[in-house]
């Protein structure tokens, strides 16, 4: 039978870099994006117009998308916070010739499961953010964007605890009928496990929004992310975010770690009855290549396992 093809969305260069310490040059940044390419990855979050004083590791985006090498057919998503994030990107593109291709052709909004770290994230409520996405997302749509949304700590939130499942289906509802092609659940802390995620999804397609349109967004803090991600599968979910080299990280989740490893991902995908984009061997060497240059450990295992071989 044929395999089921699962899409991955690459987070590394957004997710994977915005929690770093040090900010990294943008000529990196679009290395990084041209090597995960070559390697076979087709959708890769590429950066964030958001507030340089919120987050100063993303200010040099723009200069990420005009340097890397962007393909055709290719996907390079940039998180838009708020309409001044919006419009900083289409004053970008409107620049670019009409001849190239364009620097991205999508964003991606993002509000939460609970006020707290709506407020810590956005300085808004839950409420206020989605008045703010819905104008974003209006917008966007009519420049010919497509929006893909986030809902973030849909398990635990670090700062108000257990989330009800209940509020990720409104929060995610709200998102689809704002323009959202599709919604990514942020567990933004790490905290959950299989159980978790199992009812989770249960409540969120029970209560009307189709697998087919949602993603999973797993930070491996627990070691839980692979596991969640068959979780996941087994609800029919067939859209997963992952950095290379479990890097990742947002800077207002404190102790959170990376993403689950694309790296492994792939690896636990492999004979499965799903398919995925990308070449394993490939960006293990990235992910190995990124973790040097951030003088960091790798956090794939399986990216460590080969480099050993
Ligand atoms: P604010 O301070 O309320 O914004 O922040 P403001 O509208 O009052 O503006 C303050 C200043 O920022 C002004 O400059 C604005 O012009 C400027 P000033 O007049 O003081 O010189 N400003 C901007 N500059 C550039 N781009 C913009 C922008 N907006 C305002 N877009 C705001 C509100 C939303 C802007 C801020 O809270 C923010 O940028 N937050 C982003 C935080 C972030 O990036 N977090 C990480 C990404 S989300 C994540 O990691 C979770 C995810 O991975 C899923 C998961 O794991 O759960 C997606
Ligand atoms: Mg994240």
């Amino acid at each position: 039978a044929a395999r089921e093809r699962v899409r991955i969305v690459e987070v590394g260069p957004r997710d994977g870099l915005q929690n770093e310490s040090t900010v990294i040059p943008p000529e990196v940044k679009a290395e990084l994006v041209n090597r995960l390419t070559k390697a076979g990855l087709d959708i890769i979050e590429s950066g964030s117009f958001v507030s340089p004083k919120w987050v100063p590791q993303m200010a040099g985006t723009p200069e990420v998308l005009k340097r890397m090498e962007r393909q055709k057919g290719l996907h390079y998503p940039v998180l838009v916070p708020n309409m001044k994030g919006l419009e900083l990107l289409l004053d970008l593109l409107s620049q670019q010739p009409k001849s190239e291709v364009p620097y991205t052709d999508e964003i991606a909004v993002f509000t939460a499961a609970s006020d707290a770290f709506s407020k810590a994230n956005t300085n808004c409520t839950v409420a206020e953010s989605l008045e703010r996405l819905s104008a974003v997302a209006k917008r966007a749509t009519k420049e010919g964007l497509r929006v893909r949304g986030y809902v973030s700590v849909v398990i635990d939130c670090p700062y108000s605890g257990k989330v009800n499942p209940v509020k990720v289906k409104d929060v995610s509802q709200a998102l689809l009928d704002m323009g959202c092609y599709e919604v990514s659940l942020g567990d933004t802390v790490g905290t959950g496990n299989p159980t978790t995620v199992d009812r989770l999804l249960r409540t969120v397609i029970d209560g009307g929004i189709p697998a087919s349109v949602l993603a999973g967004h797993f930070h491996d803090t627990y070691g839980m992310g692979v596991a969640n991600i068959f979780a996941a599968l087994n609800h029919g979910v067939r859209t997963f975010d992952s950095a290379v080299g479990g890097l990742g990280g947002c800077p207002y989740s404190p102790g959170a770690t990376g993403n689950v490893a694309t790296e492994d991902v792939l690896y636990a995908l492999r004979g499965s009855q799903y398919e995925a984009p990308g070449d394993l061997d490939a960006i293990a060497e990235v992910g190995t290549w990124i973790s040097k240059t951030l003088k960091r450990q790798n956090a794939s295992r399986v990216g460590r396992a080969l480099e050993a071989k």
